[in-house]
């Protein structure tokens, strides 16, 4: 059996000198961010980014988001438009990804390598509001290439222990920055050529407030379906905007149902299928679904909180996945703000395997 992954103490300097050791060696390690955990590689080596595709099982049409420390840094790697300035200034360190053109080096060639941006001409980039990402990153001076630090298509993890369940024995070290604040994955946004902006993926800045940082600026939502829901042809998958927006994500082994809310239903009214089934619900306790049919029940925000709900998602998804269970049913929150973000999650990991 392979060697299992250390987890470090995020905070502490020998740990991030390790971390960057292990990193300028080209390795790849679990590092924390204020949304989930990402499995983060030297952004400019490419051997070192095959080794991200390859301990996620990810095809490799799949783009990775390039962390920095600053704008500063982002400049170097980018070249920004105006709106893209704009909410850099406002969201970063955050989680927000700004899709840009690539900027090109000294020899004429794009400094991101084409297998970060899985061939695209642009870079998804962003600063992480993350204590320990932000020290690496200052410390190393690197670029870090991260993706969410599960397996391809399953649940992201928001604590160092998800990391070591996920990709254990495949890293050396995984930094421990504790639960993730946010719990729902950045806002990808890219701009169109006539400098619209695009929401390619929803996240953990809500589009409310995208549209309150550019007032008057067009902000176009990409349907959130019509994408195709297991890795296909490599081209057709090119052609997306975001290509790692296939329906099959974010999914528990255990199949889900997911109920929208709706603000006019009781939940009362939700009875589970034969066979043992979990409820992942949200809401104060008045408004409780029965539970009584259900062998397990978690709830994302008893106090009706969004951000703890947001918080608490992934984990819980994970809980109930470890119970056995016959299903889940996951029921919707409100649609706005990061709710929607939330239920972008519950659908998808509710669709069939493809
Ligand atoms: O919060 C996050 O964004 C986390 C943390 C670790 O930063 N990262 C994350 O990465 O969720 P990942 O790889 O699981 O999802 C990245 C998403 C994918 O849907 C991908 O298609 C899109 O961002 N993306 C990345 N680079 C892109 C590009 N150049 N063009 C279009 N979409 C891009
Ligand atoms: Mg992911």
């Amino acid at each position: 059996m392979n060697k299992l992954a250390q987890i470090l103490p995020g905070l502490s300097p020998d740990s991030i000198a390790r971390a960057g050791q292990a990193l300028r060696a080209g390795a790849c390690i679990g590092l924390p961010t204020e949304t989930v955990y990402g499995l983060a590689c030297d952004a400019l080596n490419p051997a070192a980014v095959a080794g991200v595709f390859a301990a996620k099982d990810r095809p490799n049409f799949d783009p990775l988001i390039v962390h920095v420390r600053d704008a500063g840094q982002a400049r170097v790697l980018a070249v920004f438009c105006e709106p893209a300035r704009v909410l850099a200034e406002r969201f970063w360190p955050g989680p927000l990804t700004l899709v840009l053109p690539r900027a090109v080096g000294d020899a004429g060639q794009p400094i991101v390598p084409d297998l970060v941006t899985a061939g695209l001409p642009a870079v998804g980039l962003r600063v992480p509001d993350h204590p320990v990402a932000q020290q690496l990153l200052s410390a190393t001076g690197l670029a870090l290439a991260a993706p969410s630090a599960n397996r391809f298509g399953s649940v992201s993890p928001t604590t160092a222990q998800h990391v070591a369940s996920e990709l254990g024995d495949r890293i050396p070290l995984i930094l421990d920055g504790g639960p993730c604040a946010r719990g729902v994955e950045s806002t990808v946004v890219g701009f169109t050529d006539t400098g619209s902006m695009r929401v390619l993926r929803l996240g953990g800045v809500p589009v409310e407030a995208l549209r309150e940082a550019l007032p008057g600026h067009a902000v176009e939502l990409t349907p959130p379906t019509s994408r195709p829901s297991a890795p296909g042809p490599a081209d057709a998958a090119q052609a997306l905007p975001s290509p790692g927006m296939t329906d099959r994500h974010y999914a528990p082994r255990t199949p889900l149902r997911y109920l929208p809310h709706d603000p006019g239903a009781g939940p009362a009214a939700v009875t589970p299928p034969a066979g043992r089934w979990g409820l992942l619900w949200f809401g104060k306790p008045e408004h409780a679904p029965d539970p009584s049919g259900f062998a397990a029940e978690r709830n994302l925000s008893p106090d009706g909180e969004m951000t703890r709900a947001a918080a608490n998602l992934f984990a819980h998804m994970r809980e109930l996945d470890g119970l056995g269970l016959d299903g889940i049913v996951a029921i919707g929150v409100p649609d706005t703000g990061l709710g929607r973000a939330i239920n972008d999650r519950l659908r998808r990991a509710a669709t069939a395997p493809g």
